[in-house]
């Protein structure tokens, strides 16, 4: 059979991403660019998705003209267009597949619809060459929840978040304690310097059977922490933020922890053939969380997988990649595609 070469869309949330991808060789990405918005929504706090939305529309078609320089191909050599066709903001989503179907009726390529989610989901198969069934564990700032991936279109979802994702509570806590934005990287640094044993975080829902998990009340716990403690001293110390940094890393990775050694034990009842645990999303960057979960990952004899950070967080090598498993197996859409800001997988 020929080797696939799709060009992939993403917009769906502060990211305008394109990128070319092919189905077999190596390098299987052919390029992938990322065009971010931080500096758009920096003084915000937040995405805005009005500006999402406009800054979108506006880079999208060099994005795409600038992932196709790179990888030496004009748009006619393509086999197919992949786009993120939900879940995210909708007028990042619009964009992205307003722009892919454009091409594909300029070009009468297929169009491959796909699901963000699927995307960061595969992506231990662009990289890796991991074979079915394994379970995801998907951690960003919008997303936590476990995966067993039985196919491109076979998600089964065990246990998830039930309010904040991982990385909203390290993006959260940051500002809590006046700490830079994104607060990963930031509170990930304080806590280097803390002792994690100083503040008692809680660790919620581990007392519940299941890998359903819960984020919102450790902020509620540090907002009471720091403002007991600036009500004591009149402020807070560096060694207070680091310590108040360290402990809330470590209740985060024993909550992501424990969670997925139960995650795993149901994924093991399946007797996968080689037992593997992959992560995606830009959480999966913490060298604590990362090192806990790899710790679990042998503690049930399967394989960490974890592809680089710059295909753990949003791209659209992911999607062009999901794009090529559809098409691989005949799924393909038409001009009907539609934008959905809400698509459970
Ligand atoms: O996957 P991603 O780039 O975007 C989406 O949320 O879709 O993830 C971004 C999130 C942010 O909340 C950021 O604070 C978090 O990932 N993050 C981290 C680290 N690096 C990034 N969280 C903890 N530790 C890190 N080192
Ligand atoms: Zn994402």
């Amino acid at each position: 059979s020929r080797t696939l070469t799709l060009l992939g869309i993403e917009s769906s949330c502060d990211d305008t991403a394109a990128a070319v991808v092919r189905a077999t060789g190596d390098p299987k990405i052919l390029s992938s660019v990322v065009i971010g918005q931080t500096a758009l929504h920096g003084s915000y706090g937040g995405v805005v998705p009005e500006i999402a939305a406009r800054a979108h529309a506006e880079k999208l078609d060099d994005c795409v003209s600038e992932a196709l320089d790179r990888a030496g191909l004009a748009l006619g050599q393509m086999d197919g267009i992949a786009v993120t066709a939900g879940p995210g903001l909708i007028g990042g989503v619009l964009s992205g597949v307003m722009c892919a179907k454009g091409l594909a009726a300029a070009t009468g390529l297929p169009l491959v619809g796909v699901n963000h989610l699927a995307g960061h989901a595969l992506t231990p198969r662009l990289t890796d060459d991991l074979p079915y069934p394994y379970l995801m564990l998907l951690v960003s700032g919008g997303h936590c929840q476990f995966l067993i991936v039985e196919g491109a279109d076979r998600f089964r979802r065990l246990g998830g978040t039930i309010d904040d994702a991982p990385g909203e509570a390290f993006d959260k806590t940051a500002r809590l304690l006046g700490l830079p934005q994104p607060g990963g990287p930031s509170v990930q640094a304080a806590a280097a310097e803390g002792d994690p044993g100083r503040f008692r975080f809680p660790r919620p829902l581990l007392d519940r059977p299941g890998s359903d998990m819960s984020f919102s009340g450790l902020k509620t716990a540090l907002l009471r922490e720091r403002d007991a403690l600036v009500a004591a001293q009149g402020g807070l110390y560096e060694r207070d933020r680091a310590d108040m940094c360290a402990g809330f890393q470590r209740a985060v990775t024993e909550v992501l922890a424990e969670k997925t050694r139960r995650a795993l034990a149901e994924y093991l009842c399946l007797a996968p053939r080689h037992p593997a645990l992959a992560v995606a999303g830009g959480v999966a960057a913490n060298s604590s969380i990362r090192a806990a979960l790899d710790a679990v990952a042998q503690w049930a004899g399967a394989a960490f997988v974890a592809p680089p950070l710059a295909l753990c967080t949003d791209n659209a090598a992911m999607i062009a990649w999901a794009g090529i498993e559809r098409m691989q197996i005949g799924l393909v859409d038409d001009m009907t595609l539609a934008a959905r800001p809400r698509w459970p997988l």
